[in-house]
């Protein structure tokens, strides 16, 4: 028996490693070319201080108090050394991953097919040529063929599987855009970058409210798989905004979802003053089958920077502080930029 360990560096990447049962998460990484911050490996000097709030694992009592507290641990905070896993887990690691000795991963993909599904959305599949991880929620880097540029985009499929998809902001002119709208075709070999970020789905233990802006949607389908595949038992509400009536992408896929995991609905929003779609402007007008929940809620938000700014606004305006609010701003041409 071994478990799945993403361990979460401070420079937002994330490694992946096997852990074996009644194994150290600190030797397990080691066993795995990770040199974890460590120094005594008793539980005495308190060097690989971490932290995991996802997963189940035993600390033991063979660590001191200087190392770790009793409030640090019911806080969450563990430490390497001492921590074994009996689940996959989270494991938040405070140093940069090249400072144990790792980075970032790399692997090759190869193009299935690439749609432009609307004016301003291009759908890419790829077939991962290697196994990859990724926590739901999180992007990778591709590598704009014939350059030395990368883009950053959320995975929109299911985690676990090497049958990966994306949802593209079609740039016109832009770099990413313009290779896969008039280049790119079955076969062509991308290299990926990542997984990376800190914009990925915690434990439901509250209702959730997703809020997605225009391809903002990627990782929420990312989220919804991993909620279809687990279950959940806490309302889950999507609002999915766009400008125009045209740029609503996915909806048929929406729709299966609401069919398909329990406690899950959504609506979608258009901008532009000229929609015939039913609800129109912001997704801030229409919040009110939001499970708000007096602030009982988490929320995740993925999309341009006025959006999530108008959002962080209304929260203010009403008084509300979420229990956990997790976003990511994105901007065309630039790496996302996560915050939770
Ligand atoms: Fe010293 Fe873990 S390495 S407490």
């Amino acid at each position: 028996m071994s478990y799945n360990i993403a361990l979460n560096f401070e420079d937002g990447v994330t490694r992946f490693i096997s852990c074996n049962e009644g194994e150290t998460v600190l030797d397990a990484a080691y066993r795995n070319q990770i040199n974890l911050p460590m120094d005594c490996s008793d539980g005495v000097c308190g060097t690989c201080k971490g932290s995991c709030h996802q997963g189940q694992f035993e600390l033991g009592d063979e660590y001191i108090d200087e190392a770790l507290t009793d409030e640090e641990a019911a806080e969450g905070k563990i430490l390497t050394c001492q921590m074994v896993p009996s689940s996959d887990c989270v494991v938040e690691i405070p140093a940069a991953s090249t400072l144990c000795k790792t980075g970032i991963a790399s692997l090759t993909g190869t193009v299935v097919e690439v749609n432009l599904i609307s004016p301003t959305a291009i759908e890419l599949k790829l077939t991962a040529d290697d196994d990859i991880a990724f926590l739901p929620g999180q992007y990778v880097n591709i590598q704009v063929p014939g350059t030395k540029e990368v883009r950053a985009y959320s995975f929109s499929s299911k985690p676990g599987s090497r049958e990966l998809s994306f949802l593209i902001r079609n740039v016109p002119g832009g770099l990413m855009s313009s290779y896969l709208v008039g280049q790119c075709k079955a076969g062509d070999k991308l290299t990926l970058t990542g997984p990376m970020g800190v914009f990925y789905l915690r434990p439901v233990a509250r209702p959730v409210l997703m809020l997605a802006g225009g391809t903002g949607l990627a990782p929420f389908m990312a989220m919804l798989e991993h909620l279809k595949a687990e279950g959940t038992d806490q309302p889950t509400h999507l609002l999915y905004g766009v400008t125009n009536d045209d740029d609503l992408v996915c909806v048929q896929a929406l729709e299966q979802f609401a069919a398909e995991v329990e406690n899950f609905s959504f609506k979608t929003v258009v901008a532009s003053a000229d929609s015939a779609h039913p609800l129109k402007g912001y997704v801030t007008n229409h919040m009110e089958d939001a499970p708000i929940n007096h602030g009982e809620v988490d929320v995740y938000l993925c999309g341009p920077p006025p959006m999530v700014d108008a959002v962080l606004g209304y929260f203010r305006a009403q008084g509300i502080e979420p229990t956990s609010f997790h976003y990511e701003k994105f901007s065309p041409s630039v790496s996302a930029e996560a915050v939770a």
